[in-house]
């Protein structure tokens, strides 16, 4: 037996339940994993008030890392003592131990930590799937991200910055503010002082932004589409505050919008999109594109605490479960903090410079023990502190004169000025569009 989160009644943070569970063992298929960390997720939520529904009772939670105790019969390419994540189906990761499909586990690079790998993976994909499949941004763009400095909004900050955009987003209040900025935006509408068309209208010289990524919903959805520009993209991939009112498609005519409801997870269906997604976002990880705020960790026995901080907004960056047996790092020294001089373009991330297409993914082959060591991917800040290394900015804003939180100097760093020097080698042309 082991211990799980158990909802036997939809409800409040108060229905989940700290219950012993038979785990049993893996059949034909499937492994058996001791979880290590676990991802809290704005679904999470859902599932629990009956917005999306599962069977009851259940065990909440899509996402965790853990180590493999046992393969299911004639399984090849898992063993015991794999590291392994998944994000996703089936639910159940809020659990000490639970079964998995074999084929819905990725490898976690050695180099990446439990803590940081359970806090990157489902969000990581969903803004890898946001940025580079459901709206594809360019450098010159202008995005518009909501929740900015939430679980998904980071990390989205933080990649849609590399790729040379122009990055704005919205937060509730002043230190939300802060850490968005920090985390590559070039603007912040703190939303509860400022009416966030009107700043648009101001920081784009009138004329709007290219796409908004809104996971807020109902009461979002009107200042996302007027903040848009003619042909702009409504990127609409959550509800936090709500399920928006029925749409009229005479809504997209003044300025012929798209509207999009994106799953990340219909993006991933394939055990090779799978790979190559996950691939991407731990490839950015480990090369310092994404730096992961950790600001929460809760014990697994106390995730109605946690889902109550989340849904009172008193949350930002990941929040997640930390199990006994993750204090460990897959690997010993973490990359301390990096100070460097200098001003510089925000780098590229790995395998997605501009002008060429994405590169295979380069960390996730079925055998972890091949995935490169020599990049530390370890997040570098400790839980309970935000990040205290600043990102890279784009050279000079693009828009009015306006600006919330103005841009501080950015140093390359490291793994980030290689990759551009092996960019301008392979693709010079590239590397001169920049
Ligand atoms: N479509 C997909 O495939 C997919 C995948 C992953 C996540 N998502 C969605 O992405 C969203 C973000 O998920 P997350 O886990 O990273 O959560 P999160 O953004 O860290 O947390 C929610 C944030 O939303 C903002 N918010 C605005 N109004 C709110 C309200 N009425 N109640 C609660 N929060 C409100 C708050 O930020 P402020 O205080 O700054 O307002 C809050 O901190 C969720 O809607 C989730 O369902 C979708």
């Amino acid at each position: 037996m082991v211990k799980a989160i158990r909802i036997h009644e939809l409800g409040g943070p108060e229905a989940m339940r700290w219950e012993e569970v038979e785990v049993g063992m893996p059949k034909e298929g499937e492994i058996r994993i001791k979880n290590t960390a676990i991802g809290v997720n704005f679904i999470d939520v859902y599932y629990r008030t009956g917005f999306y529904s599962a069977p009851l009772p259940f065990t909440p939670g899509m996402e965790a890392v853990g180590v493999v105790t046992a393969v299911g019969p004639g399984l090849t390419g898992r063993k015991v003592g794999d590291v392994v994540a998944y994000a996703g189906y089936p639910i159940g990761s809020y659990a000490e131990e639970q079964i998995l499909p074999a084929n819905v586990a990725v490898p976690v690079p050695p180099s990446i930590d439990h803590k940081t790998a359970a806090a990157t993976l489902l969000k990581g994909m969903t803004v890898q799937v946001l940025l580079r499949r459901v709206f594809k941004v360019e450098a010159g763009h202008t995005v518009l991200v909501h929740a900015a400095a939430g679980g998904v909004g980071s990390l989205l900050c933080q990649w849609a910055n590399a790729l040379g955009t122009t990055v704005i987003g919205t937060v509730s209040n002043e230190e939300k503010a802060s850490q968005a900025t920090e985390d590559g935006c070039h603007h912040v509408i703190i939303y509860t002082k400022q009416d966030v068309v009107t700043r648009i209208k101001e920081i784009t010289d009138g004329k709007g932004v290219n796409v908004v990524y809104d996971s807020v919903g109902k009461d979002t959805y009107k200042a996302s589409l007027e903040s848009l520009a003619p042909h702009g993209h409504l990127v609409s991939f959550g509800q936090s505050s709500g399920l928006l009112d029925p749409i009229s498609m005479t809504d997209l005519v003044p300025k012929s919008l798209f509207l999009t409801r994106p799953n990340m997870l219909d993006y991933v269906g394939t055990r090779d999109e799978l790979l190559q997604v996950a691939g991407e976002v731990f490839a950015n990880v480990l090369s310092g594109v994404l730096r992961i705020r950790v600001n929460h960790t809760y014990p697994l026995s106390e995730a109605a605490h946690a889902h109550a901080d989340l849904e009172a907004r008193k949350t930002s960056g990941v929040l997640f479960f930390l199990l006994s047996s993750s204090s460990r790092p897959a690997t010993p020294a973490p990359r301390p903090p990096q100070s460097l001089p200098g001003h510089a373009p925000p780098p590229p991330a790995p395998g997605y410079a501009r002008s060429r297409p994405l590169r295979p993914p380069p960390l996730l082959p079925d055998n972890a023990a091949q995935a490169p060591r020599t990049a530390a991917g370890h997040t570098r800040t400790p839980p309970g502190h935000g990040p205290t290394r600043p990102r890279p900015r784009p050279p000079a804003p693009r828009f009015g004169p306006a600006r919330s939180c103005p841009p501080a100097a950015r140093p390359p760093r490291p793994a980030a000025a290689r990759a551009r020097q092996r960019l301008a080698r392979q693709h010079p042309a590239a590397a001169r569009a920049k």
